[in-house]
């Protein structure tokens, strides 16, 4: 699947987002090896604190469906004036299941896709030693 494929569907992802407390919507799509896309969006709460990201949201779908050989995620954030790249704590949870050459993109427009890999985004990755992602 090509780039600008994966980022439109996280563009629509992006239209279900659950956020009125910061009117900030996010989508992902997460791309896995068999071509398989799962897709994720912001949820938020109330209690702010209980909000989980779009690209946590995806992670959790794909696993339900028995993926997490994952290759690529597109991340679309509709109402920002420059690509937003996922926030640190999504790129550790990311970091579980992609090593350094993971892809992520990440715009708020199709014409601004910023495109780049986990080992950019999350340098000196450690303890994967102890990830269990190959595991139960
Ligand atoms: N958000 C995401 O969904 N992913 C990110 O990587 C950055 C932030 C959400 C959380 C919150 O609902 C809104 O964007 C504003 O921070």
């Amino acid at each position: 699947m090509d780039d600008s494929k994966l980022y439109a569907q996280a563009q629509q992802a992006a239209l279900s987002a659950y956020a009125p407390y910061s009117k900030f919507r996010v989508g992902a799509a997460l791309l896995c090896s068999d071509g398989s896309v799962f897709t994720g969006v912001n949820v938020e709460n109330r209690s702010f604190g209980l909000t989980v990201c779009a690209e946590r949201n995806a992670v959790g779908a794909a696993l339900v469906a028995g993926h997490r050989d994952f290759i690529a995620i597109a991340v679309a954030t509709p109402d920002a004036e420059y690509p937003v790249s996922p926030c640190g704590a999504c790129r550790q949870v990311l970091s579980e299941f992609g090593g350094d050459s993971f892809r992520v993109m990440f715009g708020n427009a199709s014409d601004s896709i910023v495109s780049t890999d986990m080992g950019k985004l999350f340098p000196h990755d450690a303890l994967h030693e102890l990830s269990g992602a190959g595991g139960a």
